[in-house]
């Protein structure tokens, strides 16, 4: 493949993309970041790919974080001027309206847990760990970590976790509302793909919609969010696909995505 970092490979309708520095846990640095940019981009255009699994490579990690030995050289004013970190939230976050998963393997630590966080479905193995750890180094979090963790678990685990560094499990983070389900270990990936094709199987451009929709819910008041969510399904109605899926429905069939 065209990355040193990661791992890219096409299976059927799914991409599956597998951060590939083991060595140092998968630290997230910004060649981590233009690589993720560019497969992420690449996935969102491609309309034979319909769903993206990301995890990590090796026994221990999803990634352990922000390449603490990248932010070391830095000081204040290349954080500055490089808008550090901002490009996860543009690269990844709004500029992918496919759904994907993050299929979490192990420690998702730092800007490891807040990459999970971006995804729309986390899914756990048994050994995976979360933590937003960064008070250890001085800092905080600096990729999403004190807004999304704190609307997915409330404020009580997400400020306790932050002071003190502590790290869930992967059973209290199901528990918390934080994965959508935890797997044995083993079971993780074909877990994963599997549901990736079952997403796949949907007409693409609802699944669209619902993603942008359920995440509404995240951004704006309760009316507003109703209202979004009512113009977004007013224009599923008007799509082939809504014809298709209602017809195949009374006629006892499976329907059959144009993906529009
Ligand atoms: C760079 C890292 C790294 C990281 C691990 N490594 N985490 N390198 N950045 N975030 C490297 C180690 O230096 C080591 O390299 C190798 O990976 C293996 O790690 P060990 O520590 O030897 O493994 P282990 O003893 O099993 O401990 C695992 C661990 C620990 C508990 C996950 O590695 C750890 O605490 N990592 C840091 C977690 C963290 O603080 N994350 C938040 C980062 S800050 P060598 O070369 O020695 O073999 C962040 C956002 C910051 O994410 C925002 C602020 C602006």
């Amino acid at each position: 493949s065209e990355f040193n970092n990661i791992l890219v490979e096409k299976r059927g309708a799914v991409t599956l993309v597998t951060l590939n520095r083991p060595k140092a846990l998968n630290a997230l640095n910004s060649d981590v970041l233009r690589e993720l940019g560019e497969a992420f981009a690449a996935y969102d255009a491609d309309k034979s790919q319909r769903c993206l699994v990301l995890t990590g490579s090796g026994e221990k990690a999803f990634a352990a974080g922000a390449d603490i030995k990248e932010m070391v050289e830095k000081d204040a004013v290349d954080f500055y001027l490089e808008d550090f970190f901002s490009g996860w939230q543009t690269k990844v976050v709004k500029g992918t309206r496919k759904p994907w998963i993050a299929a979490v393997n192990g420690f998702a630590l730092g800007g490891g847990c807040e990459l999970a966080m971006m995804a729309d479905i986390i899914l756990a193995s048994d050994k995976a760990k979360f933590g937003q750890p960064e008070i250890n180094l001085g800092v905080a979090p600096g990729m999403g970590g004190s807004q999304r963790l704190t609307r997915a678990v409330g404020k009580a685990k997400a400020m306790e976790m932050c002071l003190t560094g502590r790290m869930m499990d992967a059973e209290e983070a199901e528990r918390a509302g934080l994965v959508a389900r935890v797997v044995p270990h083993d079971e993780l990936l074909t877990d994963a793909m599997k549901t990736a094709e079952t997403i796949a199987s949907k007409p693409p451009m609802a699944a669209i919609a619902n993603k942008e929709m359920v995440n509404s819910a995240f951004e704006t008041t309760l009316e507003h969010g109703l209202s979004h969510e009512r113009r977004l399904f007013q224009i599923l109605t008007a799509s082939e696909d809504k014809v298709e899926g209602m017809k195949a429905f009374v006629e006892k069939r499976d329907g059959e995505w144009k993906g529009r």
